[in-house]
C-alpha cells in the first residue's frame, strides 16, 4: 500500500520495529505502537511525535490474545487501521535438553502465537472495508531448519507460510500480505552474538527496504540480496549436504 495513514506496529520499543515507526512518522500520519518496556516505548513515541506524527502507545504483552484483541480494537475505534506489521519476537538461545522444551514453547508463543494475536483481531473489519494490508515479519532463518536455532527458525517458517497462504486468500477481498524476511540486522536481538553475521546491517536501512517493499505489495520482501541467495541455495540442496553445511554453524 502506497500510503497507509493509520499504522500499527508491535515490538516498537526496539530494533526493526523502533526504525519502522520512525520511518513512517510524520504528519498526518497515526502510529498505534506496542512493545513491553514502557520507558523505551515512550521514548520511540516521543521521537515520532515530533516528527508530526499522531501516537498511541501501549505495553501489551503479544501472547495475551485478550489484552492485544482489546487494544487492536480500540486502536481501530480510533482510526480504521491501514497497515499492521506483526513484528514482536524473540530469538532465545535454545539451550541444552532440559531448557529446551520450555525455551521452544516461549519462542512459539511470541514469535507465533503472538502474530496471530496480531493480525487476527482486525481481520473482519478490514474485510468489510476492502482495504488494509498485513506485514508478517519472518526471517532469511525460516527458509530452512537451522541446527544453530532450530526453535527460533521453526517459528519463522510457520509466520512465512501462513503469511505466503494468506496473501493468496485475501487478495480477492483486498487485503494485501507481505511476508518480511530480513537476515542479520543490529538490533537487541543480534546484539549478544558473539559470532560472525554476514552482511549484518542498520536497522534503519531494513525499515526503509521494509517500508519499499510493502508500499510495492512485494508478496516476500527478503534481504540483503546476497544472504537471502546463500539461504535459498541452502534449501535446494540435498537434506544431507545442507545439513552437514549448517551443523558446523555457531549455535544462538
Ligand atoms: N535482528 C535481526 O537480525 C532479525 C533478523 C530476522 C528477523 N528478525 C525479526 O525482527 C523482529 C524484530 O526483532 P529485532 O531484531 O528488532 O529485535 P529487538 O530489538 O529485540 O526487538 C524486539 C521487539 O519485540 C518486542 N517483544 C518481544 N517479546 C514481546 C512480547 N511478548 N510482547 C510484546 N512485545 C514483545 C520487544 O519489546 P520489549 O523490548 O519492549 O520487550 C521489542 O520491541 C523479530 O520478529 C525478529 O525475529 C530480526
Amino acid at each position: 500500500m502506497k500510503d497507509p495513514r493509520h499504522i500499527l506496529i508491535t515490538g516498537a520499543s526496539s530494533g526493526i520495529g523502533e526504525a519502522l515507526a520512525g520511518e513512517y512518522a510524520d504528519a498526518g500520519i497515526r502510529l498505534s505502537l506496542s512493545g513491553r518496556n514502557k520507558d523505551r516505548l515512550q521514548a520511540v513515541a516521543g521521537h515520532c511525535r515530533s516528527r508530526g506524527a499522531v501516537v498511541d502507545e501501549a505495553v501489551v504483552d503479544v501472547c495475551d490474545a485478550t489484552a492485544m484483541r482489546e487494544w487492536i480494537t480500540a486502536c481501530w475505534q480510533r482510526q480504521p487501521i491501514d497497515l499492521i506489521v506483526a513484528n514482536a519476537g524473540i530469538a532465545l538461545a535454545t539451550g541444552g535438553a532440559e531448557e529446551m522444551e520450555e525455551r521452544t514453547r516461549k519462542i512459539f508463543a511470541v514469535n507465533v502465537d503472538g502474530v496471530l494475536n496480531t493480525i487476527f483481531p482486525a481481520l473482519p473489519a478490514m474485510c468489510e472495508r476492502q482495504r488494509g494490508q498485513i506485514a508478517i515479519v519472518s526471517s532469511l532463518a525460516g527458509f530452512r531448519g537451522m541446527p544453530s536455532a532450530p526453535a527460533y527458525s521453526a517459528s519463522k517458517a510457520a509466520v512465512r507460510a501462513l503469511g505466503e497462504g494468506l496473501r493468496g486468500r485475501l487478495a480477492p477481498k483486498g487485503i494485501e500480505v507481505n511476508v518480511v524476511a530480513p537476515g542479520f540486522v543490529k538490533s537487541r536481538i543480534t546484539a549478544d552474538n558473539s559470532f560472525p553475521m554476514p552482511f549484518l546491517m542498520e536497522a534503519e536501512a531494513a525499515a526503509r527496504r521494509i517500508r519499499r517493499g510493502l508500499a510495492r505489495n512485494q508478496g516476500r520482501i527478503a534481504f540483503p540480496r546476497r544472504l537471502h541467495a546463500v539461504i535459498w541455495l541452502l534449501s535446494c540442496l540435498p537434506d544431507a549436504l545442507a545439513g552437514r553445511l549448517l551443523g558446523g554453524m555457531p549455535k544462538k
